[in-house]
């Protein structure tokens, strides 16, 4: 694909947000808070379900971020995006980014046993033959898939998302808690936000989808006590860690994810731990047994934000600095 250079800077036209099918009210707010309206596209299915894509405006030089999310249904969602990417790349786009809320198939990073994929890496070799030239993702399942894409790769946290959400809740000697080691360095983060102490539970996988927390590291007697995660998917996970800082003696229990996977039992375990609030944004469409169950956070402007730096070529760490 041929650039203009001007000087060490790429240049490139006019910003453009494109939606795909997966999660177009996000899609929408991060166009807005970009400060553009979405460019028309058609997604429509041939009779046996085969996607029939069409951008519907010129996208000629211009620097394209296409918004989905590879939530469920996974690989459907994921094929659009595919096309959407290879439709901008046909039509001689000037910049493709990937925007992806969610990263699907991200759980399997590595070859931790025999003959298994690494599906996170092939997710990322389709998307850059498919054309995308940078990729932004939001909270990642693990940082090194960054490193999965040889073009660059914005990595979105979303702290500043539930900052707020959390100081509303007065809570009274914060302990962030993060449901297993995996999660340390996101409940550091959180607990330097929110002027809280930190502990660990020890979390193992006694199978791929069920988890069972053993110990805590750390101290929550009395403590109002965020537990936190990139996601909530079968609910396990967050249910035994409840389970766990309850039996240390402490006070109230939030829940806050930034994905919502919420399948299998996961509602139904989630209603069963009665905690005080669960928090998640708005990265996948919430399931609707879910809705009176959760509070969904808005992460479109985050995501608006981070595509108004790209295209200005500004800086993205510049919002999470606080
Ligand atoms: C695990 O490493 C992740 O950070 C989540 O804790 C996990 O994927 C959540 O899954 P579940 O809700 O099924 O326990």
């Amino acid at each position: 694909m041929s650039r203009k250079n001007k000087g060490s800077q790429q240049r490139y036209g006019a910003l453009q947000v494109i939606a795909g099918s997966a999660n177009r009210p996000l899609a929408e707010a991060a166009a807005k808070s970009a400060g553009v309206r979405l460019t028309k596209c058609e997604v429509t299915r041939f009779l046996d379900g085969e996607f029939n894509v069409q951008v519907a405006e010129n996208v000629r030089g211009n620097d394209v971020f296409v918004v989905q999310p590879t939530c469920s249904p996974v690989n459907e969602n994921l094929m659009e995006l595919i096309l959407l990417i290879d439709a901008c790349r046909r039509a001689s786009a000037g910049r493709i980014t990937a925007v992806i809320p969610y990263y699907g198939y991200a759980r399997k990073d590595r070859k931790d046993e025999g003959r298994v994929p690494i599906s996170a890496k092939v997710v990322a070799n389709m998307l850059t033959v498919a054309g995308a030239n940078r990729v932004v993702a939001l909270e990642l399942h693990a940082a090194q898939i960054q490193g999965f894409f040889d073009i660059p790769v914005d990595h979105l946290y979303s702290a500043p998302v539930f900052k707020e959400h959390f100081r509303k809740k007065r809570l009274r000697d914060p302990k962030i808690v993060a449901p297993d080691v995996g999660g340390i360095k996101i409940a550091r983060a959180y607990a330097r936000r929110l002027h809280g102490g930190l502990a660990i539970v020890d979390k193992r996988r006694v199978q791929a989808d069920e988890a069972e927390a053993m110990h805590l590291i750390g101290e929550v007697k009395g403590c109002d006590v965020v537990l936190i995660d990139d996601l909530i998917s079968t609910g396990g996970t967050m249910v035994e860690a409840v389970r766990v800082v309850r039996d240390h003696g402490c006070r109230r229990v939030f829940l806050a994810a930034t994905h919502g996977v919420f399948c299998g039992p996961a509602i139904e375990r989630l209603r069963a731990a009665d905690v005080e609030d669960i928090a998640v944004t708005d990265s996948i469409p919430l399931p609707a047994a879910a809705k009176d169950l959760v509070t969904v956070l808005p992460a479109g402007a985050l995501l608006g934000r981070a595509i108004k730096c790209i295209h200005l070529s500004k800086s993205v760490s510049s919002l999470f600095v606080d």
